[in-house]
């Protein structure tokens, strides 16, 4: 079977706004699509996007016999800072140096380490709300981003004099992720990558001089078969963590409550209506913060009946398989009840996503405070402009 060619608009206005009549049309031509512009063979059913996730045969790093410009996810020299944060970043690491820094990594982020910030997020989700109460606000910047932001530097250990900064560098870095970077980009990212590096690096010292209660402390301690994680290992875990963790968190906040409102659905006790577990699913599965993510093609295979060439790349979309009509009943509707749960939103395999258990009670805590009131939405907020990171640039509410 042969692979149709399109133009994936992923920098159109109107795509963005709305991708999913257009992925239902891709899936219904063919489980992948190979995308003229970027060369991505693009994978739009949920059982390919699911094999892909789970097989030994795709790979996110790139394959070790590849040559030229193909061959490297970014060009180190280029971009140097950007480059020293993502060597060892686990998203794009495979086989055992993976396996084995993931271990080390989860050793560090147990459940029970998530479950203990409970009542931090609590106090923190109220606080921020309570001053908001009968005020026009942004639901992103005024709620979901210091929240997100508190909670993760609060896990980490970074002192609260430096979350905005955090936050800034986190921003210009994960624009270097969309499917097309422009130039501006591309230097705004390296030069917050250089900040972020040296300013990790002088934090992993000061907590190796004097240890805290936080995850950089356990980062720099912890050891399994007599392995310790390097200090570029734990630089990179940490800005993995921040970017990882921080924006699919807040645009799923924002999402969320767009999602709600657009389907007239009123927020009040809607906790009390439904299991809070299947409202957070569903809202992840129906619109996913994160859209895609590639893989190199390690051999000669076959998703959906159709060859993927040896080195050739995918990208598997997200949001396209999470509305497939084979996976789930009505994927177009928003049901709290559904018997089907398991999207592709937090990814699968090797890969999964290692924060979702902190994710989840994020969002736990968060839809509990958000859901003691009505929420108004005061205007239709725009997205950002991004395919990759699905959100909005504001959000304006009313509670
Ligand atoms: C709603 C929020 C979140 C969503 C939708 C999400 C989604 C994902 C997805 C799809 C992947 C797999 C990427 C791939 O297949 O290559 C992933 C990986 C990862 N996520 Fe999340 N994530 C969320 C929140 C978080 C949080 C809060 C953290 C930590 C603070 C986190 C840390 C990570 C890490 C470390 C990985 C890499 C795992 C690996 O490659 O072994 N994520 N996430």
């Amino acid at each position: 079977m042969t692979i149709p060619e399109i133009d994936f608009p992923s920098s159109d206005s109107d795509f963005i706004k709305d991708p999913y009549p257009l992925m239902k049309d891709l899936r219904e031509m063919s489980p992948i699509v190979l995308d003229k512009t970027t060369d991505l063979q693009l994978v739009t059913r949920f059982d390919g996007v699911k094999n892909i996730q789970t097989s030994k045969n795709f790979s996110s790093s790139p394959p070790n016999d590849l040559e030229g410009s193909e061959s490297s996810i970014i060009d180190p020299k280029e971009y140097e800072y950007f480059w020293k944060t993502e060597e060892f970043s686990l998203l794009n690491l495979e086989g055992q140096l993976h396996g084995d820094l993931r271990n080390l990594v989860a050793k560090a982020f147990s459940n029970r380490q998530v479950q203990e910030l409970r009542p931090f997020m609590e106090n923190k989700s109220s606080s921020l709300l309570e001053g908001l109460k009968g005020e026009e606000f942004d639901l992103l910047k005024d709620y979901a981003q210091p929240y997100s932001i508190s909670v993760i530097g609060k896990l980490l250990g970074v002192p609260e004099d430096m979350y905005e900064r955090f936050l800034d560098w986190s921003n210009k870095i994960v624009k270097m992720y969309d499917l097309k970077v422009s130039d501006e980009d591309s230097t705004d990212a390296e030069n917050a990558a250089k900040e972020f590096y040296e300013y990790t690096l002088s934090l992993i010292d000061q907590k190796v001089n004097t240890p805290g209660d936080d995850m950089i402390t356990r980062l720099a301690n912890v050891t399994e078969n007599d392995q310790k994680l390097t200090k570029d290992q734990i630089i990179c875990t940490v800005i993995l963590l921040l970017n990882a963790g921080h924006e699919a968190t807040v645009n799923t906040i924002g999402n969320s409550i767009v999602t709600l409102a657009n389907n007239n659905i009123d927020t009040l006790n809607l906790d009390k209506k439904y299991n809070i577990k299947n409202i957070i699913e569903e809202l992840i599965r129906f619109d996913s913060p994160l859209q895609f993510f590639q893989r190199w093609v390690l051999d000669d295979d076959y998703v959906g009946g159709v060859e993927l060439k040896k080195h050739s790349k995918v990208a598997i979309l997200l949001g396209s398989a999470n509305r497939d009509a084979d996976s789930f009943a009505e994927p177009d509707q928003i049901n709290f009840k559904r018997s089907n749960l398991s999207h592709t939103s937090f990814g699968g395999g090797v890969h999964f996503c290692l924060g979702a258990h902190l994710a989840r009670l994020e969002l736990e805590v968060s839809f509990n405070n958000l859901f003691s009131n009505s929420i108004l939405l005061k205007s239709q907020p725009e997205r950002t402009g991004a395919f990759g990171i699905r959100g909005y640039k504001e959000i304006e509410v009313k509670i």
